[in-house]
Formats: C-alpha cells, structure tokens, sequence
C-alpha cells in the first residue's frame, strides 16, 4: 500500500475513535440535563464511530499492513447549551468528510482502487451524517424553544436503536 494512504487510513481510526469519545460527552451532556432521548441519541452515534474505526482497523489488518494505535484527544468543545451541542456535532461531521475525501483523494492519486471502494460506504454515510447532524439543529430550532416540543422531540430521539454497520469486511 502506497505510504500515505496508509498513514492516513490508519489515522482514521485515531479520528472515529475521538468521534466516539466525542458523542460520549455530549451524551454525558445531556443526561446531566435531564434529557435522556438526546443522551441516548448521542450514546449511539458514538457506539457507531466505534464501528468505524473498527472498519479502518480490520481494513488494514486484511490488507496485511501495520496499524498503530494513537492517543485520543480530550473531548474540547465548550457545550453551554443543547444547540452548542448540536452545532458542534455538525461542524465535526463536516471535518470528518474533509478527512475521508483527503484519503480518497490520496487513494486515487496512487491508482488504489480497493481503498477507493471501501471508502465509497464512508462518503455515503458521511452524506447521511451531516443530514441527520442538520435535521436535528432544524427541528430544535422549530421545537426547542417551547416546553411541549422539546418534550416530544426528547421522546422522538430516545426511540432511535442501535444498528450495526451495513458494510462487512
Ligand atoms: Fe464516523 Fe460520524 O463519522
């Protein structure tokens, strides 16, 4: 595998690993305010950046190449409110995406065309991160401000259930 495209792979999994780490705090942000359908809304995403940085992971290690495991970053954002939160969740989708098109990028510099497949699951899902990271800042905005909305949408977000990842290695 060319140089760079396994440094970078393999510094995904550091950068799904923090994702996790992440979504861990602002689900603690949210059960310490009493609003548990938002923490558990969180507490899945972050079991699903675990997933993927368990599909970098067993990428590499299918590919025959050394994967190396990083320290993860302290959760930084400063969270004074449910929107903070909410905000702060999209703008880190969208640094993801960045992350996934550099290695793509650099996959198709190199003609690798196996890295290129696999990262096309990840640029869908990356599609369908920041849509759910925008509905959500929509329908709090629509919602949030009034007790019964906040209510309902607190219900809507505590029925989502974990699934596990449709791509299999
Ligand atoms: Fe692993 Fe939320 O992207």
């Amino acid at each position: 595998m060319d140089k760079k495209v396994h440094e970078l792979l393999n510094q995904q999994i550091n950068k799904e690993l923090y994702s996790a780490y992440l979504y861990l705090d602002f689900s603690n942000y949210f059960k310490a305010n009493g609003l548990d359908g938002f923490a558990n809304w969180y507490m899945i995403q972050a079991q699903e950046e675990r997933d993927h940085a368990m599909l970098f992971y067993t990428y590499l290690q299918n590919e025959n190449q050394v994967v190396t495991l990083d320290s993860i970053d302290k959760p930084d954002k400063v969270l004074n409110s449910s929107m903070d939160v909410l905000k702060a969740g999209l703008e880190h989708e969208k640094l993801v995406t960045s992350l996934i098109n550099d290695i793509y990028s650099a996959a198709y510099d190199v003609r690798d065309f196996r890295t290129m497949q696999f990262l096309d699951w990840f640029v869908k899902e990356q599609g369908e991160e920041e849509t759910n990271a925008n509905d959500l800042i929509s329908k709090m905005e629509l919602f949030g401000s009034d007790p019964k909305g906040l209510y309902m949408l607190n219900q809507e977000l505590g029925g989502r259930v974990y699934s596990a990842p449709s791509l299999v290695l």
